[in-house]
């Protein structure tokens, strides 16, 4: 019988705090037992600028997923973002040693190890070594080498870095919420929504994820298999309310409200003779107006974060090689007219990414943070993409490390995560 395995992936976003606990087992199944949110009180653009409200909302967001799966949390992958994550693609090389020139996992440790030696300052943190590709003795495009013949190894890496005092004040907030932690359970967003949200097809082809939150936009590129860039962009869904509050000069809560129910990111796709109520400031006075002007404060600041990611992709270099396309996931990707405005600016297919491959049957309520959105009450929603993409990705590391552990006895907590990585993406 397949092992199992308790498994918690924490959220922590600009927005909103989400739990989720699974059940998983080692053939990759993914059964959800418990979710639980709470709106985020302590974080501006996607870090936290106050760990106490953020301890509070952590604990409050995870109490119901406890209540809800009838057990405790012990450990959690969480995640990261925020504009000082910075991606790098590096380069290591090693010889090959032992008499017989097999390529042992130490080789591999070293080989990735050589890699991190680049020119780092010392206000930052390396948060991921992602392997792309292994070059043997020349001949490149090595997924896995262990147990190879060769001399020379060299490796191609992304390794993605943040400021040290953002990841210490993330993993400190986690710890204080009473959850055991350490930085090696901290996650680049964009990358565990990618787990989520996208096939193995999308990421051979060339493909662009784009996770739209309330405070930040995160990218990351995918192609031949391999993650190729990554990007934390400091604006989100949050600045489209702001637009609209101040556009209308209405209240942050029902500019919210009236961007959920009635938004559109082309204002051109509603027809002339639609209005929308609008309550004034003061909370004593309606008002209508035509709900194309909303659409109209509305589409430039979409415009200009799809432009903002169009940028990014050209400047990593892939314009012209993602025939896979765009895949928007996170909750500001599910306004009206999103998919089609997204697809004219980047000038690529674009689709929705919804979690999937993951079961479980569990209803949740949060009257706070969706009371407009009573549709958001399971975990299979693009909102949830982060927190599901966690859960697979620890699931895993976790898997892999004890298999490790099993065979070798010599588990390195290094080698554990990079074949990990290994097999999740080959
Ligand atoms: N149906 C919808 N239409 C438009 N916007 C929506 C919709 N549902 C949610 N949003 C917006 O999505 C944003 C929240 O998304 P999400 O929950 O993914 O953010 P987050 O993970 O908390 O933030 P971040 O990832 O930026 O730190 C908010 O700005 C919210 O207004
Ligand atoms: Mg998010």
């Amino acid at each position: 019988m397949a092992q199992k395995r308790i498994i918690t992936g924490l959220d922590i976003g600009t927005t909103k705090i989400c739990v989720i606990i699974a059940e998983s087992s080692e053939d990759g199944l993914l059964e959800v037992i418990g979710i639980g949110t709470s709106p985020s009180l302590g974080l501006r653009k996607g870090v936290v600028v106050d760990i106490d409200q953020t301890v509070r909302s952590i604990l409050d967001a995870a109490g119901k997923a406890e209540r809800m799966a009838g057990v405790q949390i012990d450990t959690a992958f969480v995640g990261i973002a925020g504009a000082h994550i910075n991606s790098i693609n590096s380069h290591g090389v090693v010889a090959v040693t032992g008499p017989e020139k097999e390529i042992k996992e130490s080789d591999i440790i070293r080989v990735v190890e050589a890699a991190q030696f680049i020119n780092l300052p010392p206000d930052r943190h390396i948060i991921h070594v992602l392997p792309r590709e292994f070059i043997v003795d020349g001949c490149r495009g090595i997924k896995d080498p262990l147990g190879m013949s060769g001399t020379r190894l060299e490796v191609e890496t992304h390794i993605v870095t943040g400021l040290v005092t953002s990841v210490q004040n993330l993993v400190k907030s986690v710890q204080k919420a009473g959850i055991n932690i350490t930085e090696d359970h901290v996650v680049l967003e964009p990358l565990a929504a990618s787990e989520a949200v996208l096939n193995d097809d999308e990421r051979e082809l060339g493909v662009v994820l784009i996770d739209i939150g309330g405070g930040t936009t995160d990218i990351a590129i995918f192609q031949e298999g391999n993650i190729a860039y990554t990007s934390v962009l400091p604006v989100g869904g949050d600045h489209v309310t702001y637009d609209i509050a101040y556009g209308l000069k209405c209240s942050h809560i029902k500019a919210e409200e009236i961007k959920i129910k009635k938004g559109c990111a082309i204002a051109d796709m509603i027809p002339e003779d639609e209005s929308v109520e609008v309550m004034a400031a003061s909370g004593k006075k309606k008002y209508e107006i035509p709900r194309r002007y909303l659409c109209e404060i509305i589409e430039p600041r979409m415009h200009e974060i799809f432009s903002l990611v169009q940028k990014e992709i050209v400047k990593a270099g892939y314009e012209g090689l993602l025939p896979a396309g765009a895949v928007l996931t996170g909750g500001a990707s599910l306004m009206e007219g999103n998919l089609e405005l997204a697809s004219e600016v980047l000038g690529l297919p674009t689709r929705l990414g919804t979690p999937e491959n993951i079961h479980g049957l569990v209803d949740f309520l949060d009257e706070d943070l969706y009371r407009f959105q009573p549709d958001i009450n399971n975990f299979n929603t693009a909102v949830f993409a982060t927190a599901v993409g966690l859960l697979r990705y620890g699931a895993n590391q976790i898997f892999y490390g004890e298999n490790m552990e099993k065979e070798n006895n010599l588990m390195e907590n290094l080698f554990g995560r990079i074949r990990g990585w290994i097999k999740e993406f080959f």
